[in-house]
């Protein structure tokens, strides 16, 4: 199996998409599967790769003099790793896909163009003469040309699959750039990768992989709905059972609060008495009212307009009504950061705001809260709310995606792990966060739910057996 992706984590990452290109490749080896990744030469990738050498000059591609496939392993996981070493393309500082001032690297169609090539290609078997893999498995727009470059020169016995982790980043471009490809020309119509005028890189994936899937049951299911397709619904729909959600899972070596080395103190389902002091710590680090007794509502996101973070802001007078705090830590859209700053200043002690990004903090965040919030408008899967179950840090998250395929409501007495709400108004965040308030004052029955929810299954080893079962599918098919 080959994964091809922008992302690792800890080396490279933007969001839940670095962790499962982390975990789901190991998940498949403990499984038996013959894995290994294929990621872009950024430079935090180049560097850490240990005991690299040159597979294969490549020589000039897409815009790069030097292009050259290296083998590795990546630092933590050993997992095998071939990097593509294009400096012209990929060694500069800044993020994967942005500049440090977050706008677009220009030559982004080129960058992601060489991965989805390089992909194909060691997929033919012409790049590495002692391995080629059965099931080439693209992750998100960034690595979907590949499934088109394959469907183009279909000779090879390797079959494509690929994954939508987010189907808002479609990977637009200039249609007029589709020349620079190299695809044939009946790849730039309506039914391969143009896109109301432009190019949707996601399209190469959607129609050209001989499996598509998403990260959780629901959402695969809303996809193929106007209200969560981003103007892709049709194209999912008509690829029917072709289609398929896979939940993803907790990496249980990163996110254990049994051995989790960003704690003050680790704590089990069994020592419950760790996590106050987590929270204890965490009011202390904040800067919020040292009060055990007042329920500590955390949210861990980046700030764009899928997670919901307005209707939070919206919501705040009704969560500080209920006695509860609030410590949000995130970056991303400038408004946001400044109205959660703002909070923050007006309420001293009770609200607190961390604008940045901070792995060690995410963790002492999620183990020091009470609650972990997730109000998104859409979630194709979320991990935070997975992270928070593990920490018997229960979620509060809307009803949609993989956060409905997680998370049931105290409501169902016998099974809940948390607090579900359904519009997606201040309105109906607010009488959760009021539920949830009120839940926490009563001990016993929240302590039923934390233990319930730290005993949930969540290891990748279920989605791993899902993935096989879909590549031998794939290649059946
Ligand atoms: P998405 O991929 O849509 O951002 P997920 O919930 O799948 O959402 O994954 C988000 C990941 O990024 C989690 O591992 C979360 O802990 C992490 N994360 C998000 N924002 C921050 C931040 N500001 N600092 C540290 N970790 C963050
Ligand atoms: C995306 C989604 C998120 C999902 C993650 C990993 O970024 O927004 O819901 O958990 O990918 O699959």
């Amino acid at each position: 199996m080959l994964h091809a992706a922008a992302e690792v984590f800890p080396l490279v990452k933007t969001g839940g998409l670095a962790d499962v290109v982390a975990a789901l490749p190991p998940a498949l080896e403990r499984a038996g599967a013959d894995t290994r990744l294929l990621l872009p030469g950024l430079p935090a990738i180049v560097d850490a790769l240990e005991q690299q050498r040159a597979v294969c000059e490549i020589g000039p591609a897409f815009g790069a003099a030097r292009v050259t496939l290296r083998r590795g392993q990546l630092p933590s996981s050993h997992m095998p790793a071939y990097v593509i070493d294009a400096p012209y393309l990929y060694r500069r500082g800044g993020g994967p896909y942005q500049d440090a001032s977050g706008v677009d690297w220009p030559d982004n169609l080129q960058r992601f163009a060489l991965l989805g090539w390089v992909a194909a290609h060691l997929a033919a078997g012409e790049l590495d003469a002692a391995w080629a893999p059965d099931v080439l498995h693209a992750h998100d727009w960034h690595a979907a040309l590949a499934c088109a470059y394959m469907a183009a020169h279909p000779s090879g016995a390797c079959r494509s699959v690929f994954t939508i982790h987010n189907l808002a980043y479609q990977g637009h471009f200039a249609l007029a750039d589709f020349a620079l490809l190299g695809l044939p020309a009946s790849f730039g119509a309506p039914s391969g990768l143009e896109f109301h005028g432009q190019l949707a890189l996601m399209k190469a994936g959607l129609q050209f992989a001989r499996r598509v899937t998403t990260v959780s049951p629901t959402h695969a299911r809303e996809i193929a709905t106007p209200e969560f397709g981003f103007g892709l619904d049709g194209v999912i729909r008509d690829r029917g059972a072709d289609v398929s959600g896979i939940l993803n899972g907790v990496d249980g070596k990163v996110w254990n609060p049994q051995h989790d080395p960003a704690l003050v103190v680790s704590y089990g389902a069994d020592a419950l008495a760790g996590k106050l002091q987590c929270k204890r710590a965490l009011q202390r680090e904040a800067g919020l009212e040292p009060r055990a007794e007042a329920p500590l509502f955390g949210l861990v996101s980046r700030l764009t307009a899928q997670k919901g973070v307005d209707l939070l802001l919206a919501a705040l007078p009704a969560l500080l009504g209920s006695g509860a705090q609030l410590f949000v830590l995130g970056s991303g859209d400038r408004a946001l950061e400044a109205a959660l700053q703002t909070a923050a200043r007006a309420h001293p002690g009770r609200v607190a705001a961390r604008i940045g990004y901070d792995e060690a903090l995410a963790h002492r965040l999620i183990a020091g809260s009470d609650v972990i919030l997730v109000p998104s408008r859409f979630e194709p899967c979320g991990l935070t709310q997975m992270y928070g179950l593990r920490y018997g840090t229960l979620p509060l998250v809307r009803r949609v995606g993989g956060l409905a395929d997680t998370v049931v409501d105290a409501g169902d007495a016998a099974r809940a792990t948390g607090f579900v709400f359904d519009a997606a108004t201040p309105e109906a965040l607010s009488d959760a966060m009021l539920r949830t308030a009120h839940a926490f004052r009563g001990p016993d029955a929240w302590q039923a739910m934390m233990r319930r929810a730290m005993a949930q299954d969540l290891s990748w080893d279920a989605a791993a057996a899902s993935y096989l079962a879909l590549y031998a599918q794939a290649a059946a098919g």
